[in-house]
């Protein structure tokens, strides 16, 4: 037995040192440690055996097995070596020549501009609120002043999202203004930046997905004044530059009174494409909070008398600041996804 397992051994190892690619090794695996190998016919063989033999034949079977897998191991990792010689050999590999530079992702435009205006307002003391996309109309319409037939609804076509109208994707960053109300504790600042959806005809200057930056403070003796103020400054950082703002009556039903305030045109002295030639450039609805809409947010509230109460509130779209920052003539494109669109925006 003793020399049949050396001959065995012998027999093996020679085939391993000959092999000259995996599957040569595998065949001897095969061959030797197979079911149906030579090793397992040995251990087959030892019923057979007298007692005395039956333990050298036993140990010397799994010795050699051993031997065997190290074997193939070690022959199998210098074939792979010698490939990767080879290929490197004949392709004219250079280690010395400089890697690819690694892919580096970037900021959507929108998100740019963003962060931006979050900057800017948290400078100035501003919190930085969220709010759900998908809103109850309570807040999105109701609790701002906007009662169920109110004709104001149709200003803004709504994707509901359930049969009884109760819950809509959110036409507006306003609703987020109740949700400060009901949790924060006056004198207080904030803005929410989010995504807004309409469900409108989409065009050039349309989308059903936009983005809008609401503002709100609120505090005892908030008045226009404090409105101006804080747009002109705002303003002032965004574009770099001392610019005047106008305020012309608007009707919003969550304020009273409501305007519209424009921005003197800030690519332009006398009149441009953007200004459509008149030098100022309509930047956001506005107003002081309507009282019907500080009852709604602080009116369950106990520790905050209401009645003392002021506010100011505005709105403004980010899209058509990230268009005008980028020169982006078609909104579409910012929510369309196409990386050859994104990766000339980079950051
Ligand atoms: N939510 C309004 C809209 O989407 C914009 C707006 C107007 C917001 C006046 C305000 C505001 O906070 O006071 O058209």
């Amino acid at each position: 037995m003793r020399e049949r397992l050396e001959s065995l051994r012998i027999d093996a190892l020679r085939r391993v040192g000959e092999a000259t690619g995996v599957e040569d090794l595998r065949a001897v695996e095969k061959d030797f440690l197979g079911k149906e190998g030579a090793v397992a016919e040995i251990l087959g063989l030892i019923p057979t055996l007298a007692p005395m033999e039956r333990r050298e034949a036993g140990q010397g079977a799994n010795q050699l097995k051993t031997t065997l897998l190290e074997a193939i191991a070690a022959a199998k990792a210098a074939l792979e070596e010698a490939e990767v010689a080879a290929q490197r050999d004949a392709g004219g590999f250079d280690p010395t020549l400089q890697a690819a530079a690694a892919k580096r992702g970037g900021l959507h435009p929108i998100t740019q501009v963003r962060r931006d205006v979050e900057s800017i307002f948290t400078s100035m003391g501003y919190e930085i609120l969220d709010g759900p996309e998908v809103e109850l109309d309570y807040y999105n319409f109701q609790a701002l002043n906007i009662p169920v037939d109110h004709p104001s609804r149709e200003m803004q076509d709504t994707f509901y999202c359930d049969e009884d109208h109760t819950l809509v994707m959110r036409t507006q960053t306003s609703p987020v203004q109740i949700r400060a109300m009901e949790r924060m504790t006056p004198p207080f600042r904030v803005i929410v930046p989010g995504r807004v959806f309409r469900n409108e005809e989409q065009d050039a200057t349309h989308e059903h997905t936009f983005h809008q930056i609401e503002g709100l403070v609120v505090g005892e003796g908030i008045q226009v004044g404090h409105l101006t103020w804080t747009l002109k400054r705002f303003l002032n950082e965004l574009f770099g530059r001392e610019l005047e703002v106008r305020l012309r009556p608007g009707y919003f039903p969550f304020v009273e009174p409501g305007f519209e305030l424009d921005v003197r045109c800030p690519f332009c002295e006398t009149g441009c494409r953007v200004c459509s030639g008149s030098t100022w450039v309509e930047f956001c609805g506005c107003g002081l909070v309507h009282p019907n809409v500080l009852a709604a947010g602080f009116g369950e509230r106990e520790d905050v008398d209401h009645e003392k109460l002021t506010g100011f509130a505005f709105g403004f779209g980010l899209d058509r600041l990230v268009m005008l920052r980028f020169g982006i003539d078609d909104i579409r494109n910012l929510m369309g996804g196409d990386l050859r669109f994104l990766e000339q925006f980079p950051c």
